[in-house]
């Protein structure tokens, strides 16, 4: 099938091409993000390949449909960035990756707690520069500490269970618990209560108008006092402009994120020549006790390999009837 692939860096075609000797797709890549003004680069195309960041609202499928597009294959998990109702109306169907690597995205969750505890982003450039005083680094014993995970499916409960083997405690919200998790030894308890009892508190749930801004002012006068707050999950869980409220007066101790609410004007280019027109991303970036990722959590070539295969079989099912096609319905949309 002729597949547009969007969002196209050289470790996606890399991977792609590499999966693509298995299926025989004709792929098509763009490094341009997919919006209003690049939808006529998929015009002829049956299959249109996106990622997190590509816009697809209404207008965009629209002008895809027009185009003769019949399938969105997402190169992610999430799918929140596409207006599924709009897709349903249109004819358009929508195909994801449900699960790529969630041992990618819990060992990076776990990546940032430990950097941001032990502050070892602040170390790394101490040392190289012969300042070996240790003053302002100091961490505490994650040993015993108390883990709020939000949302326990495939990520929060493989974070879960790392966790567990740091010996800490762990409590979960999610409105459907997981038994696996029930038997490790994770409690479960309604969001307030997790929030008032966490150290750490750790967002692994999808973006949905049910979790937008979960972490927002009120909640956040919830949270124990010097709480490390963790978002490898979807930016705009969190309202960010509530947590930098939150961390300049001591409510937050810590903060770590690989997901930003205005990532898409940011994420996934080098813009270390420009000055940065965000000025709350430009303001969090001023705080000691914050540390930050440009969405790289699923950046491993475990999960690329999976992305890979997982979306062109997604675009074979599409095309031919058979394997197995990972369809997002529309009645998931926001
Ligand atoms: P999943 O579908 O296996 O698990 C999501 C869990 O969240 C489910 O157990 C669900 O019941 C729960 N949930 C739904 N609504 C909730 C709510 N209101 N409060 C608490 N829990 C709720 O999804 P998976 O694979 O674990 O991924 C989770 C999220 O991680 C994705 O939706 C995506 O946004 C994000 N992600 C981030 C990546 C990164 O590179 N930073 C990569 C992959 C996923």
């Amino acid at each position: 099938m002729r597949v547009a692939v969007f969002s196209t860096k050289t470790y996606d075609q890399c991977f792609l091409e590499h999966a693509n000797k298995k299926f025989g797709h004709q792929l098509a890549f763009f490094e341009t993000r997919l919006t209003p003004d690049t939808t006529p680069l998929a015009k002829g195309y049956p299959a249109i390949c996106a990622f997190v960041n590509d816009e697809l609202d209404r207008g965009v499928l629209e002008k895809l449909a027009e185009g003769g597009t019949k399938l969105i294959a997402l190169r992610s998990a999430g799918f929140n960035h596409v207006n599924l109702p709009a897709a349903a109306d249109l004819g358009l169907r929508v195909a994801r990756v449900p699960a790529y690597s969630p041992a990618a995205v819990a060992e990076h969750t776990v990546a940032l707690l430990l950097s941001l505890n032990r502050k070892v982003y602040r170390a790394y450039n101490r040392v190289r520069e012969g300042n070996f005083s240790l003053e302002g680094l100091l961490g505490f014993d994650l040993e015993g500490k108390t883990v709020g995970v939000i949302g326990t499916g495939k990520i929060g409960a493989t974070f879960a269970r790392i966790m567990l083997g740091f010996r800490c405690r762990v409590l979960a919200f999610d409105p459907y618990p997981s038994q696996e998790c029930v038997a490790l030894g994770v409690r479960y308890m309604d969001l307030d209560t997790l929030l008032s009892h966490s150290d750490i508190v750790s967002l692994h749930c999808p973006l949905t108008s049910q979790t937008h801004h979960l972490i927002n002012q009120e909640s956040l006068k919830k949270v124990k006092r010097g709480v490390m707050l963790i978002n490898t999950g979807r930016g705009a869980l969190i309202d960010t402009r509530a947590v930098v409220e939150a961390l300049k007066s001591g409510i937050l101790g810590y903060l770590a994120l690989d997901v930003y609410e205005e990532e898409e004007e940011l994420f996934f280019r080098d813009l270390s020549g420009q000055v940065i027109q965000d000025d709350i991303f430009a303001r969090l970036q001023t705080f000691p006790n914050v540390i930050m990722t440009g969405h790289q959590a699923f950046f491993t070539g475990e999960a690329l390999t999976k992305i890979a295969e997982t979306t062109l079989g997604n675009i074979t099912a599409f095309e031919t009837g058979q394997g197995t096609f990972y369809e997002v319905p529309a009645e998931v949309g926001v």
